[in-house]
């Protein structure tokens, strides 16, 4: 059924005509890299050429994986650099945001943090490409049992931190001895037999670390006031169990379930040196003849059977055009929408239904790593219900005497809050919300910091987009699926084009679709 769908699908291109698409097409099939030498004597004259409309990742991996097979590329990317929304701000880094401020980062040298992208979990096919290209991997802590939770509230454990170890032991362990009390009164009796009560007690005992009476009196697990238990008979001071009902009420363990999210989940790396090491790479491999950077695309042609599909852009203040055999489009939706191009009104109005979100983060180079020395915190971040909501500890330079912080990575209204004001004052005001949780250290010994606003980000205008009607993991609405369809000789790839939208991996698996398609019509 699948090879038919193919065929006529086929067909119906070579004719020019916008196909119609089955669903069948949509759905992923597994990726198979071009074989090389696969269009010798497929193709009559010289391999197609493909232009590629923006060299973030969606564009980068689309070029890549086309010229496995021989295809000549041409990437047409605005900014100076590749990698669009992963963007790792180091020393000498300059970026004059929407509003005309502008920004140069003074970090010192092998100092870093990513604006964008910058945790990658183990299944998504980023790691793939990360060994394909000789991209070193560190590992990400995106969760540690020693950084900090503070939340608003009106209980003694509200408005002060408390390490997520602490909040865990005395969460679990009340939780435990709760239900433990249901399953020994009763309470579960129509649910559960003999043997599952006996089971479950025996997992809340231990996942709760209850006493042999069933209740919740306090554990090593939350740690210890000062230092730990050294030698001889220093046993250390256990911290106590809070009081019950303030652990419920107070909400400390609103933060947990994070860790448990599919592409959340422990382990997960980001690359040595910055994120955005993956895509200067991917450039690399691409050869930089074939990418005009500073090309800002101005307008399109989608081009049908006996019209070649174009695109116009302006580099170095002149307007120029450029023709191709297809092109893929891998622009964020919203920009392309300010294009002027012959997209038909039904594609365009679909891309409407993409709503471009707000999120941004600052990071502050401190001369000391204060969160290692005095508070032991090695990686991770603190997580709060303050504007900022959280604190992201660097994962690189370990023990070394510098290193940036993340002070805030907040989304929409959060981040708003930050997103209109400038650099000066964002950072005053993330200080002041960071001294909350980390009190005065919070305020000394900074070096230097850059922040980033996706909204106000020149070739981007948003961090990611939301689908009216979707989410990041499901997609499904018409405008959704008429957004992935071909127009002409276009194709379209990014992250919006995935279940997995603000994850490279969406982009990656969006362009390798793109490329799949294309093969599949050139060879039909
Ligand atoms: P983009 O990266 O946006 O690339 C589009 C390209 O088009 C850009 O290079 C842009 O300059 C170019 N362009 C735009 N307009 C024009 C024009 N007119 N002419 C020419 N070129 C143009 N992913 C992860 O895997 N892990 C994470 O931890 C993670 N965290 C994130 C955190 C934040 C704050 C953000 C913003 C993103 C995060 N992501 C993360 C998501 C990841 O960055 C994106 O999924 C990925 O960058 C999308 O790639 P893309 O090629 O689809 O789009
Ligand atoms: N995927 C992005 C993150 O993990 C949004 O922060």
């Amino acid at each position: 059924m699948l090879a038919g769908t193919g065929a006529a699908y086929g067909a119906l291109s070579s004719l020019g005509m916008a196909p119609a698409v089955a669903d069948a097409d949509l759905a992923r099939k597994a990726f198979t890299p071009i074989r090389p030498g696969h269009l010798i004597d497929r193709v009559s004259g010289t391999a197609p050429k493909v232009v590629i409309l923006g060299g973030g990742p969606a564009g980068l991996v689309s070029a890549y994986e086309l010229q496995k097979g021989g295809y000549k590329v041409e990437i047409l990317e605005a900014r100076q650099r590749p990698g669009g929304r992963v963007f790792t701000a180091r020393k000498g880094v300059t970026e004059t945001d929407l509003d005309g401020e502008t920004q140069t980062c003074e970090f010192s040298p092998g100092h870093f943090y990513n604006v964008g992208a910058t945790r990658i979990p183990q299944h998504h096919i980023t790691l793939d490409y990360c060994r394909e290209l000789g991209v070193e991997l560190l590992a990400f802590g995106n969760q540690n049992a020693d950084s900090l939770v503070y939340y608003d509230g009106k209980t003694p454990l509200n408005n002060k931190a408390m390490t997520y170890r602490q909040a865990k032991a005395d969460t679990y362990g009340y939780v435990s001895e709760l239900l433990t009390k249901a399953v020994n009164q009763g309470a579960l009796d129509k649910e559960l037999s003999k043997d599952d009560k006996d089971a479950l007690s025996e997992f809340l005992s231990s996942f709760g670390d209850l006493s042999a009476s069933g209740k919740y009196e306090g554990s090593s697990r939350a740690g210890f006031v000062g230092a730990s238990p050294g030698a001889g008979l220093d046993y250390g001071e256990q911290r106590k169990a809070n009081a019950m009902s303030d652990v419920i009420q107070s909400g400390i363990g609103r933060n947990f379930s994070f860790e448990f999210g599919h592409d959340q989940a422990m382990m997960m790396f980001s690359p040595v040196g910055g994120m955005d090491r993956i895509y200067y790479k991917f450039a690399e491999a691409i050869g930089a003849n074939h990418i005009r950077y500073g090309a800002e695309v101005t307008g399109f042609s989608t081009g049908d059977n006996s019209t070649k599909p174009w695109a116009t852009y302006k580099r170095n203040g002149k307007e120029e055009k450029i023709e191709a055999d297809y092109i893929i489009c891998a622009l964020p939706p919203h920009l392309v929408l300010k294009l002027k191009s012959d997209l038909p009104k039904e594609n365009a109005d679909a891309l409407k239904s993409a709503k471009p979100f707000s999120s941004g983060k600052l990071g502050i180079e401190y001369s000391r790593r204060w969160w290692e020395e005095d508070e032991r915190i090695y990686g991770g971040a603190s997580n709060t219900d303050l504007a900022i909501e959280q604190i992201m500890y660097p994962y690189d330079h370990y023990n070394s005497d510098r290193g940036v912080v993340v002070a805030y990575y907040n989304n929409a209204e959060n981040h708003i809050e930050f997103e209109k004001l400038k650099h000066a004052d964002r950072l005053k005001k993330a200080v002041d919300l960071g001294k909350k949780i980390h009190g005065d250290v919070y305020g000394k010994d900074i070096s230097s910091s850059f922040s980033g606003s996706w909204m106000k980000t020149r070739y981007s205008e948003g961090a990611w987009i939301d689908w009216e009607g979707g989410s990041h993991s499901r997609n499904d609405s018409p405008a959704y699926k008429k957004a992935l369809e071909p127009v002409g000789r276009m194709y379209f790839a990014g992250d919006h084009l995935s279940n997995s939208i603000a994850w490279q991996q969406g982009a990656l698996e969006s362009g390798r679709a793109a490329v799949t398609a294309i093969h599949e019509r050139v060879t039909a």
